[in-house]
């Protein structure tokens, strides 16, 4: 059952291999989510947490994950078992797949949206825009469409599921080569717009200006909760994508280039949203709202306005892409490597249950009185699954993987996996410190502080 009829597909080249975990950590929680976060957390001084917890837990998370997997060359369920048969450790690989399919189902709608904001910007509907209000307005009353919602929603997991069909290397990593560069030119080019509009200025200092009076238990939190988000880390993906890295590539360096790069492009974000947002007399704690409101208007005030708007959003949408295909091929990658699945029937199943799953979050956002607010948690639905699945369930899996590596496989067999074919594993000590000892005792504590406080991140 366990030995994969077929040789195991791997990553064409290094810097593949970089660009396809880039893509899957850099998506809509660095270019949408990033900035209403850094936005209702009072701004600068939460950016510095955000990078803080990126470095003392994401980066030896990161590189725990990408051990496990590239060790066992298995999916999360199959990579536990093998390294730690006849335990309970394989239920943190079947907890990833789940939660991995549950992401995707919400993910997906979110994706959808902005792909419809493509089509939107195309068709020239946020030309002549007066107000802000007005452009909140086109936002509320689009995201209520049911069937609008539900069409984009199909539309973006069926290209997931084209991509992710085309399996590793022809697939995942092909892609990830066109579109990755492209997203990071259009970044660079609507950033430059931003900062040079009038009154930028004071967006600057609202991002990069720390007021530490604004950092408390909860900003603590849903600093941690965003860096994990953002770098996929928690469920499973970066083992996922870990099994099919090279011996010969060095994980340490490679781990670091991607959490570098997802940084970037979320610091960047930031950049390109808060200068236009003071600068059109927005509320930076918008909320979910912000970039779907804040950009149109951008683009209205832009030369090729149409050109740069419509631009953006599909690139929200790829950048998007790359990140649902991680998420599907989790699951994919465990049907196949378990139960010998063949590749299209996983990714027809597991996309097709990720749609099913998805209807209720697409209908949740005034569409259903039912779903848009839940009886008992009074949520919709979509922000209900995020901080069960989005929140607790990646803060819980990054807890376990990281007391897995430092105490049931060992700082020794983490560190012989890494220094393979000679690569060298870069302030070891400093880790093996860090993986032991400070995530797990810095997630406890931000775990309890919300169980206790009955605060979301
Ligand atoms: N990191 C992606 C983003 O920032 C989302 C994502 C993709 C993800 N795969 C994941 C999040 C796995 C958690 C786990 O948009």
């Amino acid at each position: 059952m366990n030995t994969p009829s077929k040789k195991r597909d791997v990553w064409g080249s290094k810097i593949g291999f970089v660009l396809a975990a880039a893509g899957s950590a850099i998506g809509l929680g660095n270019i949408w989510r990033f900035p209403y976060v850094t936005g209702e957390n009072g701004g600068a001084a939460f950016v510095l947490l955000y990078i803080i917890f990126i470095v003392l837990i994401g980066v030896p998370v990161m590189l725990s994950e990408l051990a496990i997997g590239r060790h066992a060359q298995r999916n999360p369920v199959g990579a536990f078992r093998k390294i730690a048969p006849k335990s309970l450790w394989p239920l943190v690989g079947l907890m990833g797949v789940v939660t991995g399919i549950g992401i995707l189902s919400y993910y997906s709608v979110i994706a959808g949206w902005t792909f419809g904001y493509f089509i939107k910007a195309l068709g020239g509907s946020f030309s002549n825009l007066t107000s802000a209000e007005q452009s909140s307005q086109i936002f509320t009353e689009f995201v209520k469409n049911p069937y609008q919602c539900i069409a984009y929603l199909f539309v973006f997991l069926t290209a997931t599921g084209f991509v992710v069909l085309g399996g590793i290397s022809g697939g995942i990593e092909k892609w990830a080569k066109i579109l990755m560069p492209l997203l990071f030119v259009l970044l660079l080019l609507l950033t430059l717009r931003s900062v040079t509009l009038p009154n930028a200025k004071a967006g600057l200092e609202f991002y990069l200006a720390p007021n530490f009076g604004k950092i408390n238990a909860g900003t603590i939190a849903s600093a941690l909760g965003q860096a994990l988000f953002s770098l996929s880390l928690g469920m499973g993906a970066m083992i996922t994508y870990g099994s099919y890295i090279s011996k010969k590539d060095n994980l340490a360096i490679s781990a670091g280039y991607v959490c570098l790069f997802d940084t970037l492009i979320a610091v960047v974000s930031g950049l390109m949203i808060f200068p236009a947002l003071f600068s059109m007399g927005l509320d930076p704690s918008g909320g979910p709202g912000l970039v779907f409101v804040v950009l149109p208007s951008i683009f209205d005030k832009m030369p090729g306005g149409i050109f740069f708007g419509a631009g953006f959003f599909l690139l929200l949408t790829v950048a998007a892409l790359t990140s649902t295909i991680s998420l599907l091929e989790v699951a994919v990658t465990y049907f196949v490597d378990e139960f010998n699945w063949q590749r299209r029937r996983a990714v027809l199943l597991m996309s097709g249950l990720a749609f099913v799953l998805g209807i209720p979050s697409a209908l949740s956002q005034g569409a259903n009185s039912l779903l848009s607010n839940l009886p008992l948690v009074h949520l919709g639905f979509l922000d209900f699954a995020n901080i069960l699945l989005g929140n607790y369930s990646l803060t819980i899996g990054a807890l376990l993987i990281a007391i897995f590596v430092g105490y049931k496989w060992g700082i020794k067999n983490l560190s012989a996996e890494i220094t393979i074919e000679n690569n060298h594993f870069y302030g070891r000590p400093f880790w093996a410190i860090v993986i032991r000892y400070l995530c797990p005792v810095a997630i406890i504590v931000i775990l309890l502080y919300i169980l206790l406080t009955g605060n979301y991140f």
